[in-house]
């Protein structure tokens, strides 16, 4: 099937945009009102793209009613957030922080979650996640009305101790699981782990390796 966005509606874009894109990582967003008011939202359009500067980024769409998202409201006032990654220990609050809570109330209290000082901002973090990254925010691009990418500095990452192993510090990949959307109602986790290096020039050239030599060892 070949298609073209332009003869796509919407909702068809979203639908076939997000079921081929897979996995995407889940960052459940803290952020604060003016008044000190927390919220927490999960966001799968989320990733991580430089280390240098260190950005991550958010994309945004609006609530149902066209109004902009209390995250995107509150980034644009406080210009902190903290993205916190989604295990298995957190997935319930995940849920419940991806209903539309009136602004005027917090996730956190509904969800049922901790929240934490960070290092360097001062938005907290949640306590109950494996590893949160601390950001300030680098730039906000309007897309459209109802559209906006958020990137974000990661000014401080907090791993819990349990995932990191401390001589190394080198995340234990078997302790680390975190969620991966799908598409629609659909997630997963983690299967099977392969590596393989990057294959020098040498050894495509010289050495002659091929596509089919190149097989997972999982
Ligand atoms: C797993 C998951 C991923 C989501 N990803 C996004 C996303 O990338 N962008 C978005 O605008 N909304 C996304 N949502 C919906 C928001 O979480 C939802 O609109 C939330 O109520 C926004 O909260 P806020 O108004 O407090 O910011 C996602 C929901 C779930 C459950």
């Amino acid at each position: 099937m070949d298609l073209l966005l332009e003869d796509l509606s919407t909702q068809d874009r979203y639908k076939f945009l997000s079921a081929v894109v897979i996995p995407r990582p889940v960052g459940l967003v803290t952020s604060k009102d003016q008044d000190g008011l927390y919220n927490a939202a999960p966001f799968s359009f989320f990733n991580v793209f430089s280390e240098e500067p260190a950005i991550v980024v958010l994309g945004l769409g609006a609530k149902h009613n066209g109004q902009a998202k209390d995250t995107l409201k509150n980034i644009k006032t406080t210009k902190q957030f903290v993205v916190n990654m989604v295990d298995k220990s957190i997935i319930g609050a995940m849920h419940i922080c991806s209903a539309e809570v009136p602004s005027n109330e917090s996730e956190i209290d509904y969800a049922g979650l901790t929240l934490a000082d960070s290092q360097a901002i001062n938005v907290q973090r949640i306590a109950q996640a494996p590893v949160s990254l601390e950001c300030e925010l680098f730039q906000i691009m309007e897309l459209t009305e109802r559209r906006s990418l958020i990137l974000g500095k990661v000014k401080a990452i907090h791993i819990s101790d349990e995932i990191i192993d401390p001589a190394t510090k080198r995340i234990i990949p078997e302790k680390y699981s975190p969620i991966a959307r799908l598409y629609g109602d659909y997630y997963a986790w983690l299967g099977d782990r392969y590596t393989k290096a990057i294959p020098t020039m040498e050894e495509i050239e010289r050495l002659g390796i091929k596509a089919g030599d190149i097989t997972t060892n999982s």
